[in-house]
């Protein structure tokens, strides 16, 4: 997080670049609010420029390792980089390797949990999983054992198995279908399962398979605990690219209408709960960090790719595998730092609070 604080120095830099925005009339993004954009949002020109600075900054950033406990993941080049920005009336900018397909993993967490709340409505979910910061890992046994009544949270791997079990479904089969469907209109085209990624974290999710045995124990899992294990690793096997995660992340940024395809996908009444998961939960032990130092509800997953939303605004998505210990994407990390203190859209910097 040391160099998410330098990145903050460059502060200066939007501010200028801000005020130029009040000067031009062209496109722009991530400026709308309530249908009406700021006068004072950047162009489509200035946030590319932004997202191509952060490409460069960090390309040859070598910290952190892949996922190896999932071979599959060992294998991904770990060079590999892309970042993508979407704004909430579809327009895209990006750099790097944006079309590049990786496993979606922990971030299908959030999708799931907005399927089960479309589905159940957030009183039951909340009451049946919960939303409460673990202060642990992603897969811990003791998010089951300790918390006093649920789950901890939809995205430590104990409560998303346990939210996977509440989708309503006659079988295993048809839930999943169902998931990736739900995924596919998230994102407005069809996603498909990485089937080298599946049979490789099938093969090796003993510990997975141990804390649904803990859930069940605990009463605290609504369906077959093996057939939710499947279920949810077929749904962390999901094949996304740093484009798609961004416009799926653009979803809940609109109020759970896809940017490109118009459909209300999620709940409108149910993003702002996830938004606030997302922000205490979303990078596990790295969330408090994540929250003080750049300021955005986002989602982590161990194939290298982390989304961020900026409610009525946008999503920035980038993909790059290499690990921090809590294990989220480092350049990601840093890359979409440096995005939104550029464009100034950290939610809870001192001139989002009136202080400068
Ligand atoms: O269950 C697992 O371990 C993986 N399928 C997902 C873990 C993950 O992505 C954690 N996020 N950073």
């Amino acid at each position: 997080m040391r160099s998410l604080t330098l990145i903050v120095n460059m502060r200066k830099l939007w501010l200028s670049l801000a005020s130029i925005a009040i000067s031009v009339s062209a496109p722009n993004l991530f400026g709308q609010t309530a249908g009406q954009r700021s006068p004072v949002a950047p162009t489509h020109e200035q946030v590319q420029t932004v997202v191509t600075q952060a490409y460069n900054e960090f390309k040859n950033d070598n910290e952190g390792k892949n996922a190896d406990y999932i071979p599959a993941l060992a294998q991904v080049d770990p060079k590999l980089y892309g970042i993508v920005a979407v704004s909430t009336d579809g327009q895209t900018v990006s750099d790097g390797d944006v079309n590049h397909s990786f496993s979606i993993q922990s971030i299908s967490k959030v999708f799931t949990l907005a399927l089960a709340m479309n589905e159940l409505g957030p009183d039951k979910v909340f009451a049946k999983i919960g939303s409460e910061p673990t202060g642990r890992a992603f897969n811990p046994v003791t998010a089951v054992a300790e918390m006093p009544s649920h789950t901890g949270n939809p995205f430590v791997n104990a409560g998303a198995i346990a939210t996977v079990s509440l989708i309503q479904a006659p079988n295993a089969d048809a839930k999943w279908q169902k998931i990736l469907d739900f995924y596919s209109k998230a994102e407005g085209e069809k996603l498909s399962l990485l089937e080298d990624v599946y049979k490789s974290e099938a093969a090796t999710n003993t510990g997975n398979k141990a804390l649904a045995a803990l859930l069940l124990k605990y009463e605290r899992i609504y369906a077959d605990p093996l057939e939710s294990v499947d279920v949810y690793t077929k749904q962390c096997s999901v094949g996304v690219t740093a484009k798609q995660l961004a416009i799926m992340g653009a979803t809940l940024a609109n109020g759970g209408v896809n940017s490109i395809t118009h459909e209300q996908v999620i709940k409108k009444e149910n993003v702002p709960e996830i938004l606030a998961t997302m922000t205490m939960a979303g990078l596990y032990d790295g969330s408090g960090g994540w929250a003080w130092h750049v300021g955005l509800p986002a989602k982590s997953g161990v194939g290298g790719g982390i989304v961020a939303v900026v409610p009525g605004k946008g999503a920035i998505a980038v993909f790059a595998p290499p690990l921090d210990e809590a294990g989220n994407s480092v350049k990601a990390q840093k890359a979409i730092a440096y995005v939104a203190d550029q464009l100034g859209i950290n939610l809870f910097s001192p001139r989002s609070v009136g202080l400068k």
